[in-house]
């Protein structure tokens, strides 16, 4: 979709960038010219992803971690900015699965809150200080969900955690504005991943029962999203800040008020109502 060469010369860290979502991101984002920095706990999972991001042609480096850990992330945030350091990031590892909030252990919700809250600040914030000091532009995209905005069962300590990245990059983008940083979210809907659809998806009717309910009549494709960070990361959105974009085919707002729900009627449902109607 970006035309020219929007990354040339420009380099990228991508948490999680090692399978699904982030690496479809890495992806895309050296098909147009940037250099790669790729984070994630697997290290098997980054030497591949290593040799598929470079099919694009732009080179690209990882760094096996746990972003929990983070004084080791500091540490590779200083080791990046002392070669090339990065022109943006993108908060897209996760931990999530689906329980009854009264079977977890604080264990449990520290075990989401530290990767998806805490680890993602971490990130955030060292490489802040990074462009802030060095007086470097940046941009920031966190990947968070269309239930960061309402809350939701059965994934609390995903909601809260999504609820205060969602919070914790609107917020950046006001204070780091003026520093020449912006800060914006993505908030996908359903996308079948591997990771997502082990954790989240109990079985095969959930998953019709997902696209049934999708105005779309589908779920997304990864590369749906990876566009959408690719445009939101380059200068052709450079006046877009703190902005938060739902791409989920319209489920969102499928959900709202009462009437929507009538896409469940039959025909002849409708036939009879204007009949009704007509006899007035
Ligand atoms: C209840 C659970 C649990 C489960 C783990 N725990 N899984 N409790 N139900 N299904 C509890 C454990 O009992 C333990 O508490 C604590 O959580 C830590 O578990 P560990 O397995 O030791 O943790 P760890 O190995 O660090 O694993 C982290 C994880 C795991 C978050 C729990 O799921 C993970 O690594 N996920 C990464 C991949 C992933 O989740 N991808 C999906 C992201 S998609 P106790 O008290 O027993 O010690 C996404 C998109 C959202 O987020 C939008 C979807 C539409």
């Amino acid at each position: 979709m970006l035309s020219g060469a929007p990354f040339k010369g420009k380099f990228y860290m991508i948490t999680g960038g090692g399978s699904g979502l982030g690496l479809e991101i890495s992806r895309r984002l050296a098909s147009y010219g940037a250099g790669i920095y790729i984070l994630g706990r697997d290290r098997e999972k980054l030497v591949k992803a290593k040799s598929l991001v470079e099919e694009s042609g732009s080179e690209c480096n990882y760094f096996p971690v746990d972003i929990r850990d983070y004084e080791d992330v500091r540490k590779i945030i200083d080791d990046i900015f002392s070669s090339s350091g990065i022109d943006g990031l993108v908060n897209n590892a996760a931990g999530n699965f689906i329980s009854r909030t009264e079977d977890l252990s604080m264990n449990a919700f520290l075990s989401v809150i530290n990767i998806v809250l805490n680890g993602s600040i971490n990130i955030t914030l060292e490489t802040g200080k990074k462009w802030i000091e060095s007086g470097r532009k940046g941009a920031v995209v966190s990947i968070l969900t269309t239930y960061a905005e309402t809350g939701s069962g059965y994934v609390i300590p995903s909601a809260a955690a999504k609820g205060g990245l969602n919070a914790f990059t609107r917020s950046i983008a006001v204070e780091w504005g003026p520093k020449g940083i912006r800060a914006n979210g993505i908030a996908p809907g359903p996308f079948k991943t591997e990771g997502a659809w082990k954790n989240l998806i109990p079985d095969q009717s959930f998953e019709d029962y997902l696209v049934n309910k999708n105005p779309m009549k589908r779920l997304g494709n990864t590369g749906e999203i990876s566009e959408l960070a690719s445009f939101l990361l380059s200068d052709y959105s450079s006046f877009i800040n703190g902005e938060v974009i739902r791409i989920d085919g319209g489920e969102f707002l499928r959900g709202s008020g009462q009437f929507n729900d009538l896409s469940m009627l039959p025909d002849d449902a409708w036939e009879k109502m204007r009949m009704r109607k007509d006899k007035k």
